[in-house]
Order: structure tokens, then sequence, then C-alpha cells
């Protein structure tokens, strides 16, 4: 296949894919009963950073059937990166695979877990599937193609699910937030206070309080991706994860007319390229629609500014 895919050569990819990410959710669904019954799991950067085998043998499932169907693309996933294997982005179709986006729900039997493929080319996403075996949902998206939802024997919906509807403010809005594996003090204070101002009543005591309708934390960062672009969630923020969390959730979202970022000071053209994918701080929000005053794409870049004008910037470990 050339580097650039056209639409026919990416769902065909889609088609693989999905089929891919079911068998690795069956493997994921087998695994959480074992590894309940054993507690059998690994710490990496310490005790809330956990792995367990099944992360990394979904994440050999998935590589070795990628790399057999499309010898010539690259692979870059979340456990072969910790193992060692450092696979640089080139303008080359790169896959980018968490296999247990949600591996401390995973470990506790919290429903919200997915296997999630992406595929890059061009330094770009064009492709995700993202797989909740729990609740049996997957979303799926190629550049170009809208992007859907298909749950439970029925047939795929189209998102955002619902009408775009129009969002005044952040105190409006349903927001996603994570406390991730970094647990350093310079990381809970910037997201503590961040999230007391989002969360925080001005009218009481809280200076720069927001008072958003409330913080949701699903535990995995795809499928905060996932519920941005079916329009649950009306914004996700996090720093500190990884491509790999992010990059199938990120063209889903686009596909489904939202708008994805990096940090505080990225341009907001929706341009998911190399600096934003591999930035460690990522920004989503739902597709708005249009008001009488504001078109929905103005409404979002200025919901943005919002944001970040409310949480503080710092560093990931
Ligand atoms: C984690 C989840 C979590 C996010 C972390 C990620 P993992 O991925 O997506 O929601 O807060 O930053 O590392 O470890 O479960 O694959």
């Amino acid at each position: 296949m050339a580097s650039t895919l056209s639409p026919a050569e990416l769902n065909e990819i889609l088609h693989f894919t999905v089929a891919l990410a079911r068998k690795a959710g069956a493997l994921i669904l087998e695994g959480s009963e074992a590894i309940r019954a054993s507690g059998a799991m690994d710490e990496k950067k310490n005790s809330v950073d956990l792995v367990t085998e099944y992360d990394v043998r979904v994440e050999e499932l998935v590589k070795s059937e990628l790399s057999a169907k499309y010898p010539s693309f690259k692979f870059i996933g979340e456990e072969s990166y910790a193992a060692g294997a450092r696979t640089s982005l080139t303008d080359e179709p790169t896959f980018c695979v968490d296999p247990i986006d949600g591996t401390t729900n995973f470990v506790h039997g919290f429903p919200a877990v997915c296997v999630s493929i992406g595929l890059i080319s061009g330094r770009r996403p064009v492709l995700g599937v993202l797989y909740n075996p729990f609740l049996d949902q997957l979303y799926s998206a190629v550049k170009g193609g809208g992007a859907y939802l298909t749950q439970r024997g029925l047939p795929p919906a189209r998102l955002p699910l619902a009408k775009p509807r129009p969002l005044p403010s952040l105190s409006q809005a349903l927001i996603g937030i994570e406390w991730g594996s970094d647990r350093s003090a310079d990381m809970v204070n910037h997201k503590g206070e961040s999230f007391k101002r989002l969360a925080g009543n001005p009218a009481e005591g809280v200076v720069g309080g927001r008072m958003a309708h409330s913080l949701r934390s699903l535990g995995s960062a795809a499928l905060n991706f996932g519920m941005v672009a079916q329009g649950g969630l009306d914004l996700y923020w996090e720093i500190g994860c990884w491509p790999w969390d992010i990059c199938a959730g990120s063209i889903i979202a686009q596909e489904a007319g939202c708008l994805v970022a990096g940090s505080h000071n990225s341009p907001l053209d929706n341009d998911v390229n190399q600096d934003v994918l591999e930035g460690r701080k990522y920004i989503v929000i739902r597709a708005i629609g249009d008001s009488e005053t504001e078109k929905g794409v103005d409404a979002q870049k200025r919901l943005i500014k919002e944001f970040y004008a409310t949480v503080d910037d710092f560093e990931p470990k």
C-alpha cells in the first residue's frame, strides 16, 4: 500500500481492525475474570500505574495480527513502549494501540475498559476503533467517513447521537477529567486546583470558579474521547496521557464534529499533528450547534479558551 491511504484502503483496514478489536475484547473479558480471581498485577512507575499479563497478551495478539496483515506498517503500542521499543513517527502508516485502556477499571471490574486501535498516516490519525467488551460498545471512524457507535446488536449510529446543541458557557458543561497515574504533589496540586475552579461556585468563595454542571472520570482516556464524540460529555481534558490513549479517540471525535487540540498554546485548528499527538496534553470539545449569535465552531474555540483560562498548565512526568 502507498503511504497515503485511499478511502477504499481505509475502509478495508477498518473492516479488519473492527474484527480484531472484537477478538481482543473477548480476551479482555476472559482476562478480567482471571485477574479479579487471582489479583495478579504489576506496577509500572508506581502503585497506581498498573499492568497485567493481559495488557501484554492483548497487545501481542493485536500486534501480531496487524503485522501479519499489514507487514509494511509500523507499530506503536503502550506495552511495547514500556518494554523499550521506541518507534519514531514518520509519514508512513503506523498503528498506535493501547491494548487495555482503563487498566485500573479492568482490575476492579468497573466496566469502562477498551482496546484502542488507531492508525496514523502523514503523522495524523486517520482511523480509530475503540471496543469496550463489557458494554459491547464499539466506536469507529475513518478520516472523511464520519464516526459511528455500534452497540448491543443495534445498527451503527452516527455520532454525535443527537443534533448538536449550543453550549453557552463552561458553567453548563459536563466535563471529563482524570487524575492519571502521576500522584506527585506538583501534579495533584495543579489538577486539584484546576478541578476546584471548574466545579466551584464563585459566589460562595471559589476564586475563578466556573461552577460547571459537574466533573466525571471514566478512567479511560479513549472512552472519554468516545463519550465526547457521542455528546454525553461536553469536554474532556487531560495532561499526562500518551498517544496510544488518544490516537483512535481523536479521529473518532474529529469525525463526530469535535475540536481536538493540545496544550494551552496549541492552535485551535483541529489539526492533530505530531506535536499534538506526542504533546501529552489534550483537550476535546463536542460538536456544538450554531446559535443565533455564534457559529458552533467559534463556540468550540471560545470555550476552549475559557477552559484554558481556568485550569493550570503544567508538565507531565
Ligand atoms: C490510562 C487511562 C486513564 C488516564 C491515564 C492513562 P491505561 O491508560 O486512559 O484514564 O488518566 O493517563 O494512562 O494505563 O489504563 O492504559
